[in-house]
């Protein structure tokens, strides 16, 4: 089966509206202040009544937990803190009965130090693991590269007198793309989950897996993030032309395209790109690659029609008409974008609108669509590696993960014990059971916008026109034959538009409009979707 897109029949990933689930903060049952797939079972009707239709779940496999789940000890078993295969085959479906898909997060670049692939490679560098990872000799590491989480990428392991790489953790050790057991043994992985129903994967950091095969030191960067950045932080200080995007990429992406589609699963992509552009992606989707990747330069974009503008042009463009975007507001990794973006209710319901308008897939964070905020962490709190190691300059990721706020009481409904993280103080008031039955709150209006996107074929798969900035802070361009208007700005926009208020709303931001036969207004952070007039 071929999930190729064409223009009159957009594939099921294209219409797809996917929600991330970080398991851990979303539901606990057990009062062991985790989250959980039984929670996760409970919460279905919620997600489903919210109008996702894709659920990606952040990993749940074993995993000492060194990174949060991103250190994976098991690729073909469920962390004891989350249940059992057998919780998770009900999630499966169940979420399917419900009208949701269920994705899992391949974390294949890299293992934890615990799995027993990398175990059985340190005692038996002979054996059946023992090109696994990427071992080299020497005194001093084999070379200059830098972890993403600060120091050197390179560990020396004493029992095998060797080096071993890790782009991340001491303890996520790289596996050796170049051996044909791994490529294997990451396929069965996968093979297993898709037997199970699973439709798909997220690809942590797919462009990492091959490698430059000698291994060459990074240049050095010129410019003043890389010189200066580089003193306390080697990552930042290198181009990184030998540790990524290695086009031997091209063909293992293609052996998990091959067998995603027998399965009609999806495969989304997420690369590792400290410059923060992302359109390096773009040349790794494809039909013969991977369906769909991410994108985070909207998400890194100060608020602002011409940086939004920009971002959504550099992504477009770069994958050309045929490619289909993914459109992201958060995730997991990154400070809240309600946070990011001014801690403005009126901001994010705008961001929502223009997730929901923009041609591609949009992916929304669990929480933001309750406008949850950044947590602030004390020192003592932070979990996260980086955060621990790069603390008061960065904090980590932890605020962008506490628990899921679905009501005012202790634990905020997420859990009835102490929860892994701190809930934010704000869950008294932003909650779940605050906001769904508020037709003003910004819960509503994200079930709202998602139920316009599916149903009108314009905003669903409508050609995307030219994104212009002609004034102000107005956004503007067009969706088949609706007009999508988005004023970022403090002041209101005037905008020329014979019979605009003749002309059916698709979606809009505010509930009265200001429009008139000679054109509409727009007020702050306001978002109309217009379509044609009546014949
Ligand atoms: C990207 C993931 O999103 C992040 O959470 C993780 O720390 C790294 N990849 C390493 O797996």
């Amino acid at each position: 089966m071929t999930t190729t897109p064409s223009a009159s029949q957009p594939s099921w990933w294209q219409q797809a509206a996917v929600y991330q689930v970080y398991l851990r903060s979303f539901q606990d049952t057990d009062g062991d202040g985790i989250g959980d797939l039984e929670g996760l079972r409970r919460r279905l009707p919620y997600l489903a009544g919210l109008g996702v239709d894709t659920l990606w779940l952040s990993p749940v496999h074993p995993s000492p937990d060194v990174d949060f789940g991103y250190d994976v000890a098991d690729y073909t078993a469920v962390h004891p803190a989350f249940g059992g295969v057998a919780d998770l085959e009900r999630v499966v479906t169940e979420a399917r009965a419900a009208g949701l898909r269920v994705i899992l997060d391949g974390v294949f670049n890299h293992t934890s130090d615990q799995h027993p692939w990398f175990q059985q490679s340190v005692s038996d560098p002979d054996g059946p693991f023992g090109d696994f990872y990427l071992w080299r000799d020497g005194d001093r590491p084999p070379n200059n590269w830098g972890s993403t989480f600060g120091g050197p990428a390179w560990r020396h392991v004493p029992e095998r007198g060797q080096w071993v790489l890790h782009s991340f953790a001491p303890e996520q050790p790289d596996l050796n793309w170049r051996s044909p057991a791994v490529v294997e043994a990451v396929l069965d992985s996968m093979r297993f989950w898709l037997e199970r129903g699973v439709s798909g994967f997220r690809l942590d950091v797919f462009n990492c897996y091959l490698k430059d095969p000698g291994l060459r030191d990074n240049p050095r960067r010129k410019d003043l993030i890389g010189l200066l950045g580089g003193l306390a932080y080697r990552f930042i200080g290198q181009e990184h032309v030998y540790d990524r995007d290695h086009p031997d990429l091209a063909a293992v992406l293609g052996r998990m395209r091959a067998l995603a589609d027998t399965h009609d699963a999806v495969l989304v992509g997420e690369t590792l790109d400290e410059r923060l552009t992302y359109d390096n992606a773009a040349q790794w989707v494809g039909p013969d690659r991977l369906h769909l990747a991410f994108h985070f330069r909207l998400l890194h974009s100060r608020w602002g029609a011409r940086p939004f503008a920009e971002a959504i042009r550099s992504w477009t463009e770069s994958l050309g008409p045929d490619g289909w975007p993914t459109w992201v507001l958060s995730n997991h990794d990154f400070p809240r974008a309600a946070t990011r973006w001014g801690g403005r209710d009126d901001r994010a319901r705008l961001a929502a609108f223009l997730a929901c308008t923009l041609r591609g897939t949009p992916f929304l964070y669990q929480g933001d669509e309750l406008g949850m905020r950044e947590g602030r962490l004390e020192r003592a709190e932070i979990v996260d590696p980086p955060g621990r190691r790069f603390w008061p300059f960065y904090r980590g990721r932890d605020g962008a993960r506490t628990p899921m706020q679905w009501e005012a009481g202790p634990g905020a409904g997420f859990t009835t014990g102490t929860p892994w993280l701190p809930v934010h103080p704000d869950h008294v008031t932003r909650n779940v059971a605050a906001q769904q039955d508020d037709s003003r709150s910004l819960l509503c209006f994200w079930r709202r916008a998602l139920a316009a996107r599916r149903s009108c074929p314009d905003l669903l798969h409508g050609v995307q026109g030219t994104v212009e900035t002609p004034d102000g802070e107005l956004v503007r361009f067009r969706r088949g034959d609706t007009d999508i208007l988005v004023n970022l700005g403090d002041a209101p926009v005037r905008l020329r538009m014979p019979r605009a208020d003749e002309r059916p709303v698709r979606l809009a931001t505010h509930g009265r409009l200001d429009r008139t036969v000679e054109g509409v207004r727009l007020r702050t952070c306001e978002g109309l979707a217009l379509g044609p007039l009546p014949a």
